[in-house]
């Protein structure tokens, strides 16, 4: 019998640890070189994403209030998510016989609600602290912009080139050159490719109104005196690793 390399080897022993564990008898394959590792995924059109609370008081920020934070929350992101739902759930009775337009609209929203939802959770993941930005993403802003201090001045520049309209400003990782990009949208489905939000910005009038009325600047102060750097730091680590081994895997 031919002896086993020591990739089937260890192949063969993982395997025979989870039949031990789960308490099945599976007769051991090895895996074929190359093969992607097995990992868990998630119906496509499930229709059944649930909100996330808040991460913080609604009442807890420091120059916005309350019913500000608690309406953007339940009315915009929360509506959002319901309307992703919605949506999911009519594609996934999609037909031979739909006609294409339909499709390309439930497409178009689909695309359009789902970024809502994603980029509303960070935006609401990244506040609640104090504003004093710290860590390696301070050190890594100040080698790609001169200091961190000049990315800043970008990030407000680009946030108050979207006041009195609508859209986004993301602070992303680029997973393909490790470039750290500020990118502008007026809408929820211009997201920059291929990389992963950092920092998010919500400049719809919806975020701001309430309190400022049309002061976008004030607004800006209000967002940078209560970011939590402590949550951009941790997505920046788990970004770049990603993108070192998406690099490292060629
Ligand atoms: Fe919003």
């Amino acid at each position: 019998m031919k002896p086993l390399t020591r990739r089937e080897a260890l192949t063969t022993l993982a395997v025979g640890g989870a039949a031990l564990a789960t308490g099945c008898a599976t007769t051991p394959h090895p895996q074929s070189p190359g093969a992607a590792p097995a990992m868990a995924t998630v119906p496509a059109l499930a229709g059944s994403h649930t909100p996330l609370p808040l991460p913080f008081a609604a009442s807890s920020l420091s120059g916005l209030s309350e019913r500000l934070i608690t309406s953007h929350h339940d009315n915009n992101y929360v509506g959002a998510v319901k309307n992703l739902n919605r949506v999911e759930q009519e594609l996934a009775g999609l037909t031979a016989d739909t006609p294409p337009f339909v499709v390309a609209a439930l497409r178009e929203k689909e695309l359009t609600f789902r970024n809502s939802k994603s980029l509303h959770e960070a935006y609401f993941g990244n506040l609640g602290g104090d504003g004093r930005r710290s860590g390696g993403i301070e050190a890594a802003l100040a080698q790609a912009y001169g200091s961190s201090g000049a990315w800043e001045q970008h990030f407000r520049a680009t946030g108050l080139g979207l006041g009195g309209g609508s859209g986004w400003v993301v602070l992303a990782l680029e997973l393909d050159t490790g470039a750290l990009r500020t990118a502008a949208s007026t809408n929820h489905t211009q997201a920059l490719a291929n990389a992963t939000p950092l920092l998010v910005l919500d400049m719809y009038e919806h975020s701001y109104q309430l309190d400022f009325g049309a002061a976008a600047a004030k607004y800006l102060e209000a967002f940078f005196a209560n970011l939590k750097w402590d949550e951009v730091n941790r997505r920046f680590e788990r970004a770049a690793k990603a993108a070192a081994a998406l690099r490292a895997g060629g």
